[in-house]
């Protein structure tokens, strides 16, 4: 196939018929690419593209920047009837471009542990897996909380703590903000104390001082549960903070904690003693986070 017959444009409301259509049997459950689409259409983050050949259109993706130099890229699909054409290796050359263009000076995006045909595209165009995310939930507990939500105060020892924290080097200093991974930044940190929602987890023998922190946010998907977008804390009271954030769940009237750890070990066995289970019935499931930095 002649590649340069292929046109990269953002995508319109008219496109959204055809891309219903080809993303229908994505996977085995079907897709979200649907539900999602007219919101993508009007996201002021950035572009939702299509690609069209002699006027149809055959993939779509969509570029969205999570702050001003940060692009996250999702949503990458070809039409069935059109893979092993280059269609993906030429469309996600074009959003790496777009998004250096637009002042990019990192490109990031998940994927699943075991889409291996995606791993390779990626790989081609220089993207590195640099963290794995796994979910994981917990029925929330009702009972005396330990942990204390942080104050303005509490900010510089908060992010001091993070700097120093074996879970921010492993994420690849990355934190969760629903189905995207951006930059931890004292900035997020305090934004989550001004909003209530920085729990910290005092040591209660010796110095007192704080030995963990957790990021609370509202779920995306399930407003029943308490969603932890980023958690650390010293490993010897990590069992404990895990298990008194889903009493603070219960204290806060939601019935479950939805969480993605990354996956290192001494983390998910802290979290599993604290009555967490893996959110996933696929037993390795994991969501690789792939960075390139331009
Ligand atoms: C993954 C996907 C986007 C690939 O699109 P595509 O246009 O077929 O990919 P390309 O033709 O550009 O493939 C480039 C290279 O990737 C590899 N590749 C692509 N699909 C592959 C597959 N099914 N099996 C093995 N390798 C594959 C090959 O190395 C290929 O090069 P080659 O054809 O010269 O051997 C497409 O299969 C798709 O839409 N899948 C479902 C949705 C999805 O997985 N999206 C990504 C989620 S982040």
């Amino acid at each position: 196939m002649d590649m340069t017959e292929i046109l990269i444009r953002p995508a319109s409301a008219a496109d959204k018929a055809a891309v219903v259509e080809f993303t229908q049997h994505t996977w085995e459950h079907g897709d979200y690419i649907p539900e999602v689409y007219d919101a993508w259409l009007v996201d002021p983050r950035g572009p939702l593209l299509v690609a069209e050949e002699e006027g149809k259109v055959i993939a779509i993706g969509k570029v969205t920047f999570l702050g001003p130099h940060q692009a996250w890229l999702e949503g990458l699909r070809v039409h069935p009837e059109h893979r092993r054409r280059g269609v993906a290796r030429r469309f996600l050359a074009h959003q790496l471009a777009l998004a250096r263009e637009k002042g990019a000076h990192v490109v990031r995006l998940a994927t699943a542990w075991n889409n291996f045909p995606i791993h390779k595209i990626v790989a081609e165009q220089g993207m590195c897996h640099v963290a794995t995310f796994v979910p994981f939930i917990a029925e929330a507990e009702k009972g005396p909380v330990r942990s204390c939500v942080l104050s303005s105060v509490d900010l510089d020892a908060a992010w001091d703590f993070v700097l120093a924290s074996d879970v921010y080097r492993h994420s690849a200093r990355l934190y969760d903000q629903g189905w995207a991974w951006k930059e931890l930044d004292k900035e997020r940190v305090a934004e989550g104390i001004q909003k209530g929602e920085a729990v910290g987890w005092h040591r209660q023998v010796g110095d007192g001082l704080l030995a963990g922190l957790a990021l609370l946010s509202h779920d995306w998907y399930d407003e029943d549960a308490l969603r932890i977008s980023w958690v650390g804390s010293d490993l010897a009271e990590m069992t404990e903070f895990a298990h008194d954030l889903r009493r603070v769940a219960a204290a806060r009237g939601l019935q479950k904690v939805h969480t993605m750890l990354v996956d290192w070990p001494p983390l998910r066995t802290a979290f599993i003693a604290a009555g967490y289970k893996p959110g996933s019935e696929e037993e390795f499931f994991g969501l690789w986070i792939f960075e390139k930095f331009l």
